[in-house]
């Protein structure tokens, strides 16, 4: 990376990410009240661009944010919020504006989670723009482990989309250097999971009726909440068995039963909120049809929301196509499917096009 203490630009392409094991309930400055494990996506991701000048007050950050193409006031001012209520991690950004762009892969309004990609694409910019003047770079893990904890900051499930493949976040004793703090690449697991397919079924494009921070919150006066907790702890050490062996009917059983209670929790909160929509229960059942009927190894998993994520080994990629082209689509919105699948993690993005 070029160096220069003045100004400068660097740009990031960072991908979403699907939790099988689900992040639900926080505390503290964004701490995890479970571990959780997911994997890294590759078509669905945000670029974003700093260009970053010095300026003559030095007391606080400044910034411009424009969201394809357009100046984009609510983004500018989400952003900012992180950047003055963690300002203690940002010194050496004080002297400079920084003027952001940003743009995602998939539409805005497509009911698609976009804080994983856009905030750790943003926090990728942050600590680059912080390496590339200090002298005494980080790099490497210890870059990533930055870069993670920024991103965790920004948005919880942020922190585990700057690693290729499979991330986990939150401590637990079965996984060697994981840490409430930010996430680890997942070592040692089976290459199936490589390249793992992620079709993403759009059943409906509406804005989110609970925001995740107010998601998590309400978990706080969840009845369930510690066995909850103490499920997914005990899930994540099974799940992470279950990637080393390639065990990918374990592996999908986790994902279904994390979505199906994720939704639960939601439905006996106070308030609750019931997420899913018809199509996404009709979903659900055909995927458990063909799995029964044609022994395939097609399984679901959800955020917290409507849209349903299909999972599944590319060695029957052309079967599970035809069976989404054939029996899934139409209850899409507008027939909209993003076709997503396990990825190699962000990329410094060397020519700006935005
Ligand atoms: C259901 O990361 O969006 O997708 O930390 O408040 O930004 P904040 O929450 P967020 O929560 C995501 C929750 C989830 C499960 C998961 O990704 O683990």
């Amino acid at each position: 990376m070029e160096k220069n203490r003045h100004a400068g630009q660097i740009g990031w392409r960072s991908p979403s990410n699907i939790a099988i094991v689900k992040y639900w309930g926080k505390y503290g400055n964004q701490l995890p009240r479970n571990p959780s494990i997911s994997f890294t996506l590759s078509q669905a991701f945000t670029e974003t661009i700093i260009r970053y000048r010095t300026k003559e007050d030095t007391s606080g950050i400044s910034l411009d944010f424009s969201f394809e193409g357009q100046p984009n006031d609510g983004f500018k001012n989400r952003i900012a919020q992180f950047l003055e209520k963690n300002k203690e991690e940002f010194g050496a950004l004080q002297q400079f504006h920084l003027d952001i762009e940003s743009k995602n892969s998939f539409p805005h309004s497509s009911g698609i989670a976009s804080s994983a990609s856009s905030m750790s694409a943003l926090a990728l910019g942050l600590c680059s723009v912080e390496n590339s003047i200090a002298d005494n770079t980080l790099s490497g893990t210890e870059l990533l482990k930055r870069v993670s904890h920024i991103s965790r900051l920004a948005s919880g499930s942020a922190c585990r989309s700057v690693y290729p493949h499979l991330a986990a976040w939150g401590q637990l004793d079965d996984i060697p250097g994981s840490s409430q703090d930010y996430a680890v690449e997942l070592d040692g697991i089976h290459p199936v999971f490589h390249d793992f397919h992620d079709d993403i079924l759009i059943v409906s494009k509406e804005e989110k009726s609970v925001s995740s921070s107010a998601g998590h919150r309400l978990m706080d006066g969840n009845v369930y909440a510690a066995s909850r907790y103490q499920q997914a702890k005990d899930r994540t050490a099974i799940l992470y068995a279950a990637l080393k062996s390639g065990d990918v009917e374990a592996v999908g059983k986790i994902a279904e039963d994390e979505a199906l209670t994720l939704h639960a929790l939601m439905m006996c909160s106070e308030p609750s909120f019931v997420l899913m929509k018809p199509n996404s229960l009709e979903m659900i059942s055909r995927i458990k049809d063909i799995r029964q009927r044609k022994k395939l190894p097609i399984y679901f998993t959800l955020d917290a929301g409507p849209n349903i994520h299909v999972l599944y080994p590319d060695a029957i990629a052309s079967q599970a196509k035809e069976f989404i082209d054939s029996e899934l689509i139409q209850l899409c919105e507008e027939g909209r499917v993003i076709r997503d699948r396990v990825g190699h993690g962000p990329e410094q993005i060397q020519n700006f096009s935005l």
